[in-house]
């Protein structure tokens, strides 16, 4: 679980993007972030990915805060999967998925190449493994991406923007994946795709200016942004 408690982030010129933002992030659910574009969503998941530090508030994993914890731990808790998915152009798929955990010392290459298979199993891409990142299509990167990052089992995964390259007909392929995946890891998904919010995400929040202006239920959520603009 994740709390973030009244945090602040100004950049360096100013622009207060994030203005006493608290909200809490059970593990068990698909939670979206959303907002429109400038709203401070790619702020709060570089603040609760570590990458920026608030100026001011906390945010805590599964009570600890994070800022003062160790960095294997930190990253053994919270996975991240950017815009850019980063796969590696010169390995393969499986390659791909056990490069992390056989660097971070997670158990002997064979064990893991091992893994790696059933994880592509589960996932339900095993014809994907003996393919390069440049073979496959963008819907099937992001789904190598998100099973890359379950292969250090965290508690809580952080994905930006997962549809921003998918037609309509992949993101809604791509949201009905995530919601069957079994999985014991939590999903934060920052989107301005408001209806893959409302097909994918069980709670959520609606960001502007730097504050969360609704939280709850996602169709609550949406709701409110539907009155809103149509009020
Ligand atoms: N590196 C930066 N330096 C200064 N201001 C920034 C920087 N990055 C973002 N901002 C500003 O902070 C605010 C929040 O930006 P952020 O990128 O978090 O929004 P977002 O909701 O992710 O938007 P989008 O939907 O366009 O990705 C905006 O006003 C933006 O212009
Ligand atoms: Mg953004």
């Amino acid at each position: 679980m994740i709390e973030v408690e009244n945090i602040t982030y100004s950049y360096g010129d100013g622009t207060k993007a994030l203005d006493n933002v608290s909200v809490t992030f059970p593990e068990e659910h698909i939670f979206a972030v959303t907002g429109m574009s400038g709203s401070g969503k790619t702020t709060l998941l570089n603040c609760l990915a570590r990458f920026l530090r608030p100026q001011s508030g906390a945010i805590r994993l599964n009570g600890t805060e994070i800022g003062g914890m160790d960095e294997a731990a930190f990253r053994a808790g919270v996975g991240v999967v950017f815009q850019r998915l980063n796969l590696f152009p010169h390995l393969t798929v499986l390659e791909n998925l056990s490069l992390a955990p056989v660097r971070l010392g997670r158990g002997a290459k064979k064990g893991i190449l091992c893994e790696a298979g059933e994880m592509l199993e589960r996932l339900g891409i095993p014809e994907l493994a003996g393919h390069y990142p440049a073979q496959i299509s963008g819907g099937q990167a992001q789904r190598v991406a998100i099973a890359r990052g379950l292969m250090l089992k965290p508690g809580v995964m952080l994905l930006d923007e997962p549809t921003s390259a998918l037609d309509a007909k992949t993101s809604q392929e791509f949201s009905v994946w995530l919601r069957e995946l079994k999985s014991d890891t939590g999903f934060v998904i920052v989107t301005h795709d408001l209806a893959f919010a409302g097909e994918t995400a069980s709670r959520g929040i609606f960001m502007e200016g730097g504050r969360i202006v609704k939280s709850g239920p996602i169709r609550a959520v949406l709701s409110h942004i539907d009155g809103g603009l149509s009020a």
